[in-house]
């Protein structure tokens, strides 16, 4: 197993959404641990996925009366990991699966295998704001480290190469000023754009854009917001869960502001347009997952508009960041 960076050893989690979990066992990982979250009878527990008998997966076996049945001897766990039932006899072993603490927190589920976790994080005020239309898209988890994942979604370069077209008019880039600044728990770029470099789809949706943000929360956190006149028109909202060391799932909740568009109308909307972008993401992140095994490690090395990297790497080893500000100027190469 991984030798997990201090941040993220020491955070909460999300591990599933509520919505995920029905009348069966749901597996899941977190920091290449293998968890059962299930429906206890006083509520939702989430266990090691190892039954302390002969290791069968508690995954693979069902829900009975509030209690967790090993799929192998139909030995019988409640929500605290306690054995309440060993099949044929009259008693029950003594020991125990190891039970992780839950929270429902945000609209998603959360744990932690830290004994003294650190704060559970906040998530921007837009995702729970009535002023907002906000829905969470669930995506399965990605091959992608964690802090490469954090990086592709708050870089805002790779989106004039990875996504022309989309995020991007084309290849060419275009002056863009760029206020950075860093804070103790996270760092936030702030865009002034041209509208040259919007695609002719977000000068109809953005038309009147002023500016756009990306904002990295540690350990775990982005948001990429967009501003008009009114103030925060559109935001997204991504924790990200460390599954292993090459997978990552990103939660993400899309927030547009409540206007006369219905919210289901904006949700198709988003969903088509970010699956295409997102594919992207997804297929560039693998390739450089598999780049760093057939090389055998990372070697990575700043450029000057890496802004975010070191940042994010402080942040997922619990590292304080030591407050600065930069401006930056993309050159136009149009
Ligand atoms: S392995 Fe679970 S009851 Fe035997
Ligand atoms: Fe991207």
């Amino acid at each position: 197993m991984a030798d997990w960076p201090a941040g993220l050893a020491r955070g909460w989690h999300p591990v599933a959404y509520p919505h995920e979990l029905d009348d069966k066992p749901l597996a899941a990982r977190l920091m290449d641990r293998p968890l059962v979250l299930f429906r206890g009878g006083e509520g939702i527990a989430i266990l090691e996925d190892r039954c302390p008998h002969r290791n069968a997966p508690l995954s693979a076996g069902r829900i009975a009366g509030g209690l967790i049945e090993c799929p192998y001897h139909g030995w019988k766990f409640d929500r605290l990991g306690r054995c309440r039932y060993v099949a044929g006899s009259r008693e029950v072993a003594k020991h125990e699966v190891r039970s992780l603490a839950v929270r429902e927190h945000a609209g998603l589920l959360w744990t932690t295998l830290a004994d003294q976790p650190d704060a559970m994080p906040q998530l921007p005020p837009e995702t729970a704001d009535p002023g907002f239309d906000s829905f969470w898209w669930p995506l399965p988890p990605s091959r992608a480290a964690i802090g490469d994942a954090i990086e592709n979604l708050v870089d805002p370069i790779h989106a004039y190469f990875l996504h022309p077209g989309l995020v991007r008019r084309s290849r060419e880039t275009h002056a863009v000023e760029i206020d950075f600044t860093v804070e103790p728990a996270g760092a936030s770029a702030c865009y002034t754009e041209p509208k040259e470099g919007m695609t002719s789809l977000q000068r109809l949706t953005e038309g009147s854009r002023t500016v756009s943000w990306g904002r990295y929360r540690a350990p775990a956190q982005v948001q990429i917001t967009f501003e008009d006149r009114q103030g925060v028109h559109a935001s997204i909202s991504v924790v990200f869960s460390p599954v292993s060391g090459e997978e990552t799932r990103p939660f993400a909740c899309f927030s547009t502001r409540r206007g006369r568009i219905p919210a289901w109308a904006k949700r198709m909307f988003i969903i088509a347009f970010h699956r295409r972008v997102l594919a992207q993401d997804l297929d560039m992140l693998k390739l450089q997952a598999d780049q760093c095994e057939r090389f055998g490690g990372r070697s990575y090395h700043q450029g000057p508009l890496d802004m975010f990297g070191p940042v994010i790497w402080a942040g997922l080893n619990g590292r304080p960041l030591e407050p600065a500000r930069r401006y930056l100027r993309l050159t136009d190469q149009g």
